[in-house]
């Protein structure tokens, strides 16, 4: 029997409740195909500052040092608010895994179903088919891990610097990621920077431009600046297909992409590794996009989309097994046809809890 073998790490707010009934989902899917899960649980955010004293405690590191692929919910939540910055769970849990496994592509889709328009704050009539984009993020560099500085200056002046530093190599890698995701769609790439300002983007357009050419010349390479693409963003997300940019700016553009395909409870993410696991595949973490919703966590409400599209990508990148995550995805996406709603997406539709949701969602697989 085919064994996948994961660590699973809820985290806090609602992600131990959508885990649950992901880890449900991910059964129902792959034990027709003789498929077992073998997963360990860790505490990773604020649940293991709590527990262990750190929100990623080397216990968790270990378990999934021993996995194939991480299961991510999401951390962080008013408790821990009033710790240092640099000691709050989604900064000192996050930044580390994500510099630990060298998760390097940063894979955000931007997915809005026909049916779930209405979610969306554009007018219908500028998606009228929905949206489907994909952002590829650069994860492990740029300004989140350049040298950074606080100094009071000779005049009692206080200042503080972050550095951007972006290597070629870099940028060539995570354009390979880009470039495997256009391949696999309609062949439309956007790069994304800031070249009128920063020489890393002039960097970044250069190595673009060429590696594009050299490489991968049959699919069409835009490059676009980054406040421009914002405002595209929001006038018409469908001239995207695969947007490839740096940290920073990708972090930004995925939360405007998130709120334009209307809830985080949606949308799912992929970060893959340089590593291979064992299976020969991408070694990588896979986490809702949305954050732990403090609001509504504890009540058995919160949409397990995004967890559940989240482990359909884990088993696509991680497992090779893109079948059975395509019968992941048509299973939500019949679900939400239905008018199987939690309260997020549900617009005067009947709500019903996270549990119900992912058991609609078994039984359409
Ligand atoms: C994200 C988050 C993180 C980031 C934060 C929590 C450190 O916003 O995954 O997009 O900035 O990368
Ligand atoms: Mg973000």
């Amino acid at each position: 029997m085919q064994m996948l073998k994961f660590a699973v790490l809820p985290g806090d707010g609602i992600g131990p409740e959508v885990m649950d009934v992901a880890l449900d989902v991910l059964k129902a899917a792959t034990e027709p195909a003789g498929i077992a899960l073998d997963f360990q649980s860790a505490d990773v955010g604020g649940i293991a500052i709590d527990n262990h004293g750190a929100a990623l405690p080397e216990s968790t590191i270990k378990v999934c040092e021993d996995a194939d692929a991480i299961l991510f919910g999401s951390v962080g939540g008013p408790k821990w608010e009033s710790l240092p910055p640099a000691e709050q769970p989604e900064r000192a849990a996050l930044l580390p895994i994500r510099k630990h496994f060298s998760l390097f592509a940063n894979l955000r889709p931007g997915l809005l179903f026909k049916e779930l328009t209405d979610a969306s704050p554009l007018k219908t009539e500028r998606i009228p088919d929905g949206i489907d984009i994909v952002c590829v993020r650069e994860l492990t560099g740029g300004i989140y891990f350049g040298p950074k500085d606080t100094q009071t200056l000779d005049d009692g002046d206080v200042q503080a610097s972050d550095t951007m530093v972006y290597k070629r190599s870099e940028i060539e890698r995570i354009l390979d990621v880009a470039i495997a995701s256009a391949r696999s769609r309609s062949g439309k790439i956007c790069s994304v920077d800031k070249a009128n300002v920063l020489t890393t983007s002039v960097l970044w357009r250069k190595t673009a431009t060429e590696y594009l050419a050299a490489n991968a010349p049959e699919l069409e390479l835009s490059h676009m600046y980054v406040d421009n693409a914002a405002m595209q963003m929001a006038r018409d997300p469908n001239q995207f297909d695969v947007l490839v940019t740096e940290n920073m700016f990708g972090d930004i553009l995925s939360d405007e992409m998130g709120i334009v395909c209307g809830s985080l409870g949606m949308l799912s993410s992929a970060s893959l590794g340089t590593q291979n696991n064992s299976h020969g595949h991408p070694f990588g973490l896979y986490e809702p996009s949305g954050g732990t919703a403090p609001d509504i966590a504890g009540q058995g409400i919160a949409n397990p989309c995004a967890q559940i599209l989240s482990a359909a990508l884990m088993l696509r990148y991680s497992f090779g097994l893109n079948e059975i995550a395509e019968t992941i995805e048509a299973a939500v996406k019949q679900t939400v046809k239905d008018d199987i709603r939690t309260g997020d997406i549900a617009f005067g539709k009947p709500a019903i809890g996270t549990q119900a949701m992912a058991q609609a969602i078994i039984e359409r697989l």
